[in-house]
C-alpha cells in the first residue's frame, strides 16, 4: 500500500510533467505547422509551374521534395582512386532539373527564370559487378541547389544563388545561401552555359534546339 506522503510525491510528478508538455508540446506543433505551411505553399507553387522550392521569411531554403521525378540530365563522378585518395567529391553527383525550366531550356535554349537545379550526392558502394568491374552506386549522401531567380537573387551573379544540405547524413532541413566565392566564382568561370555545368550534361545538350 502506498503511504500518503507517496502519493503526493506521484502527483506532483504527474503534475510537472502536465506542465513541461503545456510548454513544449505546442512549440513543436507550432514547428511542426511552419514546415507544413511552407510544405502547402510549396505543392500549390509546383501546380502553378512556377518555382518547387520553398523558402522560409529570412530566406533560408528548405530541403526539396520530389525531385528524383524531375529531369536527369547526368551523373558526374570524380572517384577517390582517381584523384590521390581525396577526391574534394567522391560521390556520383546525380543532376535534375526541374520539367518546367526543362521544357523552356527545349524551346530556347537558355535556362529560364525559376531553374532548379539539384545534385544528389550517392557514395560509390562497389566496385566489381558480375557486368565487370567499374563503379556502382550505393546510398543517398548529400544534396545540393543552384536556383535561378531574378528577383530573389537580383544581385547574385547571373542571378543564381547555390546551397548546400551537406555531404553527410542526416542532411540539413534548411539552409541559407553560399557565398558567392564558395560556389559561384568557379561556376561562372567553368561552366559552359550560363553558370551550369551543360559539359557534362548530355540530356540538356541533346535538348538544346539547333541554331
Ligand atoms: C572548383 C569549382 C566548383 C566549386 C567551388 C563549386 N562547384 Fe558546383 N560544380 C562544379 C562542377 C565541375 C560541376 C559539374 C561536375 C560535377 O558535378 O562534378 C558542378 C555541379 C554543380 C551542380 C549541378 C548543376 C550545375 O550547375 O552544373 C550544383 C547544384 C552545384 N555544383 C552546387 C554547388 C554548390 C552548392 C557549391 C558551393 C558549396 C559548389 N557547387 C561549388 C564545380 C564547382
Amino acid at each position: 500500500m502506498s503511504t500518503l506522503p507517496d502519493r503526493a510525491r506521484r502527483l506532483t510528478v504527474v503534475l510537472t510533467l502536465l506542465a513541461v508538455s503545456a510548454i513544449v508540446v505546442p512549440n513543436v506543433i507550432s514547428n511542426l505547422q511552419t514546415v507544413q505551411k511552407a510544405r502547402a505553399a510549396d505543392a500549390k507553387r509546383s501546380r502553378g509551374h512556377r518555382s518547387p522550392l520553398s523558402f522560409t521569411d529570412d530566406g533560408q531554403l528548405l530541403q526539396p521534395r520530389g525531385y528524383r521525378r524531375w529531369v536527369y540530365v547526368g551523373t558526374p563522378l570524380t572517384p577517390n582512386d582517381m584523384n590521390g585518395g581525396q577526391a574534394a567529391f567522391p560521390e556520383f553527383h546525380a543532376v535534375y532539373i526541374n520539367p518546367e525550366a526543362f521544357a523552356a531550356y527545349e524551346a530556347t535554349g537558355e535556362f529560364p527564370n525559376g531553374t532548379v537545379l539539384v545534385k544528389e550526392l550517392v557514395s560509390v558502394a562497389t566496385k566489381s559487378a558480375t557486368s565487370g568491374k567499374g563503379y556502382f552506386m550505393g546510398e543517398f549522401t548529400g544534396l545540393e541547389v543552384a536556383v535561378k531567380d531574378q528577383t530573389r537573387f537580383q544581385s547574385e551573379p547571373g542571378n543564381w544563388a547555390y546551397f548546400s544540405f551537406g555531404h553527410e547524413l542526416p542532411l540539413a532541413e534548411q539552409v541559407g545561401r553560399q557565398a558567392v566565392a564558395s560556389c559561384s566564382t568557379c561556376h561562372g568561370a567553368s561552366a559552359d552555359q550560363d553558370y551550369v555545368f551543360t559539359q557534362y550534361y548530355p540530356v540538356l545538350r541533346a535538348a538544346k534546339p539547333a541554331k
